[in-house]
Parts: C-alpha cells; sequence; structure tokens
C-alpha cells in the first residue's frame, strides 16, 4: 500500500525522467535519497534512451544501484562537467532554496550540482516550507580533526549544535561518504540563508553546508494527483 508520500515522489520521478530525456544529457549527475531512489528505479524503463548516458554519482550507494541496473558509472574526479544534475532535498522554501544533506551527502551533492549545466530537483509537497529550518536542522559537515573547533566557535555564535549519531548498527558518529563527521546546526528562527552559509564557511574545518541557495533551476514538487514545477 502506497502512502500519499510515495505517490507524490513517484510523480516528482516520473515528471524529472521525461525532463532528463528531453534535455538530453550525456553526463547525467545522481544525488541520493528515497525520492532519487524511486527515480533510480524508472531508469531500466528508458534503457535504450539512456544507455549511452554516463553517470555522476553523490553516494556510494546511488552508484552502487545505477550500475547494478546495468548503466555506466564514472566519478566526479574524471569529468568537470555535468549537464543534467536530479537530487531531493529536505526543504524548499518560496525563493527556491533549500536545505539539503539529511542523508549525509551535502559535500558531494553541492560539487556535483555547482558542476551541472542544469539543476533539477524532486520533493514531495511535505518539503515546502515557509522558512528554512522549519523542520530540518542545517546539516554541517566538518573535517573530523576540526570537530571540536568547530563545534566549540558554532555554541559561541549562540547556535544549537549536535553532532549526528548512527541510528543503527554501529554505534557513533555518522561519516560520510567524504570522511566528514556532521554537525545539525539549529538556525535562528529568522536567518537570511546566503548569510548564514558565509558565516559557516568562513570556519576553518567546515568542508560544507547543506544550505543551497540560489542552486535549483527547477524544481519538481509531486503531489498525490499532479506535479508542479517551480522555475527560476
Ligand atoms: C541526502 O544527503 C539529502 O540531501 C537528500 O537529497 C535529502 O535528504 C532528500 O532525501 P529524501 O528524498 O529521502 O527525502
Amino acid at each position: 500500500m502506497f502512502s500519499d508520500v510515495d505517490i507524490a515522489k513517484q510523480k516528482a520521478a516520473e515528471e524529472a525522467l521525461k525532463r532528463v530525456l528531453s534535455l538530453k544529457p550525456r553526463i547525467l549527475g545522481v544525488g541520493t535519497g528515497s525520492t532519487v531512489d524511486v527515480f533510480i528505479d524508472m531508469l531500466p524503463r528508458f534503457e535504450k534512451e539512456l544507455r549511452n548516458v554516463t553517470f555522476v554519482c553523490v553516494s556510494l550507494y546511488s552508484a552502487y544501484r545505477v550500475a547494478q541496473k546495468g548503466f555506466n558509472v564514472s566519478q566526479l574526479s574524471v569529468v568537470s562537467e555535468v549537464d543534467v544534475y536530479v537530487d531531493g532535498a529536505d526543504e524548499i522554501d518560496s525563493n527556491m532554496n533549500m536545505i539539503k544533506g539529511g542523508g549525509g551527502a551535502s559535500t558531494l551533492e553541492k560539487i556535483v550540482a555547482y558542476a551541472s549545466r542544469y539543476k533539477i530537483f524532486i520533493v514531495d509537497y511535505t518539503k515546502l516550507v515557509k522558512r528554512l529550518g522549519e523542520k530540518h536542522s542545517i546539516p554541517v559537515e566538518v573535517l573530523p580533526e576540526a570537530l571540536n573547533v568547530v563545534y566549540k566557535k558554532l555554541k559561541e555564535l549562540g547556535f544549537e549544535v549536535s553532532i549526528r549519531m548512527v541510528k543503527s548498527g554501529k554505534y557513533g558518529f555518522v561519516v560520510s561518504d567524504t570522511r566528514g563527521v556532521i554537525l545539525d546546526v539549529k538556525p535562528s528562527t529568522d536567518f537570511d540563508p546566503k548569510e548564514l552559509e558565509l558565516i559557516l564557511k568562513r570556519i576553518p574545518g567546515v568542508v560544507e553546508t547543506g544550505l543551497f541557495v540560489d542552486m535549483a533551476d527547477e524544481i519538481i514538487v509531486g503531489y498525490p494527483d499532479r506535479v508542479e514545477v517551480l522555475r527560476r
């Protein structure tokens, strides 16, 4: 039995696939998360059209899944430009700014998105918020060596901070695919995403943040009965 949110994710992923096919990418960037998983599961339907596409994935998990379906997977380190990028998001505000990194992959997500000519984000309707930070903290990836320094600095700056712990299996900190530790930072209720991004990135040891400002070209929002497309 599918929930409304499952159906909404499905609708957004289907629309994204149509869009990708119309853009005819040679190199397709693929993000990570449960919505992207739905997108990846749909790829084999278009095996013929996607046979010659090279996929660049932001997580080992997505790369594994795309490769398992028989598509060509390459590394970001050997491509300098990606034609189209498809990824999910945790929160989206009315300016199309986003919080990402719920799955701990925001660093590679941001690099691949930045390297991509056209960036499409796919979300279900529950991800739309009035203000970023309503439901999610901002993931900040830090070098393990800088964990204490960054943690202390963020506290001094007045943020509520927690170190992300694994929820099951091995006990301890979450370590990202880029070997960083993730701090979840709760911002004040009224913050400017662009300004906060600068404040966070100024702290030595911060690798990346999950704030995606002015990044999306297109956001496909799935609902149980339709999709809505936001464009820049
Ligand atoms: C991964 O680190 C995230 O940025 C995901 O893109 C984001 O958390 C959305 O995931 P879901 O599609 O699972 O909600």
